[in-house]
C-alpha cells in the first residue's frame, strides 16, 4: 500500500531515499528474514512466551532504546532543507569564502523551536523561538543559532541554568509555576526588554514562517587585511510578521499541538517556499570603544538608525527532511562552528555557548555525531583529524592514517590564517558586570513608547494573565522595573493586574552594585 502521505512515490518497500537495495522481505537488523510478525514464540496454544522467539525481543529491545535525551532547552523543534545566495557584496568586512562573490550559493539546514517545552509541548505556547541556521559552507558548517528577539535574558552565562529552572517544571510538583518564572525574571531587571517583547503582541508567532530572526549577540568579521568589525545578524521574513493573541493560541492548542511544525511542512510539501532576507549591522571597533553602553551586553539592542541594516543575502527553505529523527532530532548546532572571516567577540554569554553545545551533543548524541548526516560539514569531504574511535564511529574511523602529531611521515597542516582576531586581555577575576553597565530600563522604555496604545494595552493584559498566581512581592517588582521604563508601562501593568499603582514603592532600584541590589531584594520581601 502507498504511504498516502508520501508525495515523492516511496512505499513500505522503499522506507528510505537512502537504502539502496530493498526486497519485500521483513528482516531483523542483521539482515535475518523474519518468520512471522504476529505471533509470538508460544510453548503451547495458551503456553509461555519462548526466549527463542529472536525477533519478539530484538523488537521491543529496539523499541525500549528508541528515546534518545530531549534538549534541555529548545526541546520541540522542527526544520527543512534549503538554499542560501549571496546578493550584495559585503567582502570588505569579511574573508569569508562564501561571501567572497554576489550569486554564491549553499545548502542551508533550519530548526525553529520553543524553549521552555518539552519535546511533547504544543507549538502555539508564549515563549521565545529559537532560530538556528547552519550554511553548509566550502570552509566547513557556519551555525547561526539564534533566537525570534535580538537580545536575551541576562548577561552572564552564570544565570542560564537559574532560567532554566525557573521557566521549566518545579522539582516537586512537576508544574510549571508563574510564580518560580516571575520571581526569577523580576530579581534580574536587565531581563525587562526581553521580557516586555516576550508578553508584548509578537509573544507566539502564529508559526516559525512569520517571525524574524537574530543572531542576537555580537559576532565580528575579519577581511582579508585582517581588519574587524563587530557585526549582528538579522533575518527578516518575505512572509511578514503574524502572531496570536493569548485567546487564538489558546483554541488553537487545543485543536492542534504542532501548529507551527504542520504550517511548516505544509508549506514546503506545497511548494510555497518560506523566504527570509539576511542583513547585518556593522559596528567598528573604534565606534564600539565610545559607545555609551556596553556593545557585547546581550540584553541591549543596536539602534538601527546608527547602525542601519545592510543588506547580504537570502535563504529559501524548499525541502522538508525525509525523516525527522535522522535530521531534525539529531541536528547539532553549535555557536562554535564558524569559518574564516566569521569570528566571536567578547559577550559572556557567546564565550560560554561556545563550550556548552558541543558538550551538550556529546550527552545527547554521542561523541561521534558529526558524522551524522545532517551535521557532517557537506562542503567539506571527510575532514582530516586526528580524532579516533569513540562510540558509534562508522565511518572507515580513517582506516590506516596515522593518528598522532608531530610523526615522521607528514601529517595535517595548520591555517595560520585562520586564528580569531587577537584580543586585549585584562585581570582575570570575577566582574560585576552591574558595575559596568547598570542601564536596564532605556530600551524597555523606547520599545514601550514605540508601541500603539492597542499594542501596550495588549502588553498589559498578556503580562498580567502570565503573572498569575505569583506573590504581590513579585507583582510590584514587576510593575516597579516597568515603572523605571516608563511610568506609563508602570501603571498600565499595575491596572491590569488589579493593584492601586500608590500602594506601590516605586523608588527606583538602580542596582548600582550587588549589595544593594540584595538591599532591594529585602525591600520586596518586606511587602
Ligand atoms: C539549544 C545552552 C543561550 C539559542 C541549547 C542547548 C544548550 C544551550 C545546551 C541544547 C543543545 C543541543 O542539545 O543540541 C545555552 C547556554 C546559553 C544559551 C549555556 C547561555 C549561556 C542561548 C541564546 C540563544 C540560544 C542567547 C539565542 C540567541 C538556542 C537555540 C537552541 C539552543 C536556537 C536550539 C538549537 C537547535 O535547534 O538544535 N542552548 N544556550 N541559546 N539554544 Fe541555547
Amino acid at each position: 500500500m502507498k504511504n498516502p502521505r508520501d508525495k515523492n512515490g516511496l512505499n513500505e518497500h522503499q522506507p528510505s531515499r537512502n537504502q539502496k537495495v530493498y526486497d519485500k522481505y521483513l528482516r531483523r537488523a542483521g539482515g535475518q528474514l523474519v518468520d512471522n510478525n504476529e505471533d509470538s514464540l508460544t510453548a503451547g496454544q495458551r503456553g509461555h512466551i519462548s526466549i527463542q522467539d529472536i525477533w519478539l525481543f530484538e523488537k521491543q529491545a529496539h523499541f525500549n532504546r528508541e528515546v534518545i535525551p530531549e534538549r534541555r532547552m529548545h526541546a520541540k523543534g522542527w526544520g527543512a532543507f534549503g538554499e542560501f545566495v549571496v546578493t550584495e557584496d559585503i567582502s570588505k568586512y569579511t574573508k569569508a569564502k562564501l561571501f567572497s562573490k554576489v550569486g554564491n550559493k549553499v545548502e542551508v539546514f533550519a530548526r525553529f523551536s520553543t524553549v521552555a517545552g518539552e519535546r511533547g509541548a504544543a507549538d502555539a505556547e508564549r515563549d521565545i523561538r529559537g532560530f538556528a541556521v547552519r550554511f553548509y559552507t566550502e570552509e566547513g558548517n557556519w551555525d547561526i543559532v539564534g533566537n525570534n528577539t535580538p537580545v536575551f535574558f541576562f548577561r552572564d552565562p552564570m544565570k542560564f541554568i537559574d532560567l532554566n529552572h525557573a521557566v521549566k517544571r518545579d522539582p516537586r510538583t512537576n508544574l510549571r509555576s508563574p510564580n518560580t518564572n516571575w520571581d526569577f525574571w523580576t530579581s534580574l531587571p536587565e531581563s525587562l526588554l526581553q521580557v516586555t517583547l516576550t508578553m508584548s503582541d509578537r509573544g507566539i508567532p502564529s508559526s516559525f514562517r512569520f517571525m524574524h530572526g537574530f543572531g542576537s549577540h555580537t559576532f565580528s568579521m575579519v577581511n582579508e587585511k585582517d581588519e574587524r568589525v563587530w557585526v549582528k545578524f538579522h533575518f527578516r521574513s518575505e512572509q511578514g510578521i503574524q502572531n496570536f493573541t493569548d485567546q487564538e493560541a489558546s483554541y488553537v492548542v487545543g485543536q492542534d499541538r504542532e501548529s507551527s511544525g504542520r504550517d511548516l511542512y505544509e508549506a514546503i510539501e506545497a511548494g510555497v517556499f518560506p523566504k527570509w532576507k539576511m542583513f547585518i549591522q556593522v559596528m567598528t571597533e573604534e565606534e564600539a570603544e565610545n559607545l555609551p553602553y556596553n556593545p557585547f551586553d546581550l540584553t541591549k539592542m543596536w539602534y538601527k538608525k546608527d547602525f542601519p541594516l545592510i543588506p547580504v543575502g537570502e535563504f529559501v527553505l524548499n525541502r522538508n527532511p525525509d525523516n525527522y529523527f535522522q535530521d531534525v532530532e539529531q541536528a547539532a548546532f553549535s555557536p562554535a562552528n564558524i569559518i574564516p572571516g566569521i569570528g566571536l567577540s567578547p559577550d559572556r554569554m557567546l564565550q560560554a555557548r561556545l563550550f556548552f553545545y558541543s558538550d551538550a551533543h556529546r550527552y545527547r548524541l554521542g561523541v561521534n555525531h558529526h558524522q551524522i548526516p545532517v551535521n557532517s560539514p557537506k562542503g567539506v569531504e571527510n575532514p582530516h583529524n586526528y580524532h579516533r574511535d569513540g562510540t558509534m564511529r562508522v565511518d572507515g574511523n580513517k582506516g590506516s592514517e596515522l593518528h598522532y602529531s608531530p610523526n615522521s611521515y607528514g601529517g595535517w597542516q595548520d591555517s595560520p590564517d585562520v586564528a580569531l582576531h587577537p584580543d586585549k586581555g585584562g585581570e582575570a577575576k570575577r566582574y560585576d558586570f552591574r558595575e559596568d553597565d547598570h542601564d536596564y530600563f532605556t530600551q524597555p522604555g523606547l520599545l514601550f513608547r514605540a508601541m500603539t496604545s492597542e499594542q501596550q494595552l495588549v502588553l498589559f493584559e498578556n503580562t498580567a494573565r502570565n503573572l498569575g498566581d505569583s506573590t504581590l512581592q513579585i507583582k510590584h517588582r514587576h510593575i516597579v522595573n516597568c515603572y523605571q521604563a516608563d511610568p506609563e508601562y508602570g501603571k498600565g501593568v499595575a491596572k491590569a493586574l488589579g493593584i492601586d499603582i500608590e500602594s506601590v514603592d516605586l523608588t527606583p532600584r538602580l542596582s548600582r552594585s550587588r549589595e544593594e541590589w540584595q538591599k532591594d531584594n529585602k525591600r520586596d520581601e518586606d511587602l
